[in-house]
């Protein structure tokens, strides 16, 4: 059975749905702080499996020693955190306790059951303002925002328990794979899950959904000067249910007799850096709906542009994005369209 913290999010959901395609068992833990337990009903009926639920706080300890009492835990995938770059400026301390506080509270409950196999969500946030394109993971690292310095802090607190099984002797070592994603768009194909935000979207994907949609007057486009193919911002945007089959490799390679050594870090991006202009064209073209936008300033904390090398993902994990651009586009307005308030079902 797989643990997944923060399941019932954005991510952790199309997770579920493609760990049950492949025959894991599922067990989630989420405080539903920035989700809610629809996503998983809906999971459920998507794969006509149950997904054991269980609504707490990751950081709370006597929660997870009891799910790794009365649980046959191999591996744990660690989505349980909080992501708003904003937010984690204005409130740094609550960005540190809650995401560096779930981290440890669960690498001890882990260490105590003795289930040594964690992949953890890191970010593409943690290689700061690029200095050279694409990005390999053994770039310099470094933070920009609060957020971003949790990721690093938290892949560094996990680079230290192989070191300590090595002093140790382990019989059982740790093995992490730190995911590092670019850009996480789309959604399932069905339209049944998605990303479901909390007020006014931060990132360009719901944005552009919720202005199609008619929702917001106009989309910003933060800035119009970069040195880039045509002065907007690129990135490299991923689908997510690409994503979350990185996680399905991961986790095989985790169980499998091969093993994964100590912590080892893969960018999961697609290699390929899209514009904002470029994403917006393609929304309007592929799903023929209308995107007002206008150029507004440079966002502060932006970077011009940010890419992947994705070659040891597909090397070790033997894993590839396979969707492009118009499946991003076209999954993102159907999961829009016909869930228009989200997961608050009306009616
Ligand atoms: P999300 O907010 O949809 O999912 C996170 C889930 O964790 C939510 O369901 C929330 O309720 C839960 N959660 C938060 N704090 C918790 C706690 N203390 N105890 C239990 N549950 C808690 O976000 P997402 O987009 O699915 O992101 C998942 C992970 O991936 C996060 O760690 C995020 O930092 C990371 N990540 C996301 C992106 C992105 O753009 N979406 C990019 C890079 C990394
Ligand atoms: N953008 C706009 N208008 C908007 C929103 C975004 O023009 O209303 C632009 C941005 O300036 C940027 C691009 O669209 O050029 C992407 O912006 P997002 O906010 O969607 O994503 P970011 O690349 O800024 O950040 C995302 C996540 C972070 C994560 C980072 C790296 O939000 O959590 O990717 O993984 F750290």
């Amino acid at each position: 059975m797989i643990l997944v913290t923060g399941g019932a999010g954005y991510i952790g959901s199309h997770t579920c749905v493609e760990l049950i395609e492949s025959g894991y068992d599922v067990l989630v833990l989420d405080n539903l702080s920035n989700s809610s337990r629809e996503s998983l009903h809906r999971v459920e009926r998507l794969t006509g499996h149950k997904v054991s639920f269980v609504e707490g706080d990751v950081r709370n300890g006597d929660i997870l020693n009891v799910l790794f009492d009365t649980h046959d835990i191999d591996a744990v995938i660690h989505f349980a955190g909080l992501k708003a770059v904003g937010e984690s400026c204005e409130c740094p301390i609550f960005y540190y306790e809650n995401n560096i506080e779930c981290t440890l509270k669960l690498v001890q409950a882990m260490q105590d059951h003795n289930v040594k196999n964690l992949v953890f969500s890191s970010s593409a946030t943690v290689y700061g303002d690029p200095q050279k394109l694409p990005l390999t993971e053994d770039m310099p690292l470094s933070a920009t925002n609060p957020y971003g310095r949790s990721k690093l802090i938290i892949e560094e607190m996990l680079r230290d328990l192989p070191r300590a099984d090595e002093l140790t002797h382990s019989d059982n070592p740790w093995s992490v794979a730190l995911l590092r994603y670019f850009n996480p768009v789309g959604a399932h194909k069905s339209g049944q899950i998605g990303e479901d935000p909390n007020g006014i979207p931060n990132n360009l994907m719901p944005f552009i959904s919720q202005t199609a949609i008619g929702k917001r007057d106009c989309l910003s486009v933060f800035g119009g000067d970069y040195n880039t193919c045509d002065g907007t911002g690129v990135r490299d945007y991923i689908h997510v249910v690409d994503l979350a089959k990185g996680h399905v490799k991961a986790v095989q390679r985790l169980l499998s007799e091969q093993g994964l050594d100590g912590v080892q870090a893969f960018n999961l991006g697609t290699g390929h850096g899209i514009s904002v202009l470029e994403m917006v064209n393609a929304f309007k073209d592929c799903n023929h709906v209308d995107v007002p936008y206008q150029i507004s300033d440079r966002r502060p904390g932006d970077v011009a542009a940010c890419y992947a090398d994705v070659s040891r993902a597909q090397t070790e994990l033997g894993w590839k994005a396979e969707l492009g651009l118009a499946d991003m586009v076209k999954d993102s307005w159907r999961w829009q369209s016909r869930n228009p308030e989200g997961y608050r079902v009306i009616g």
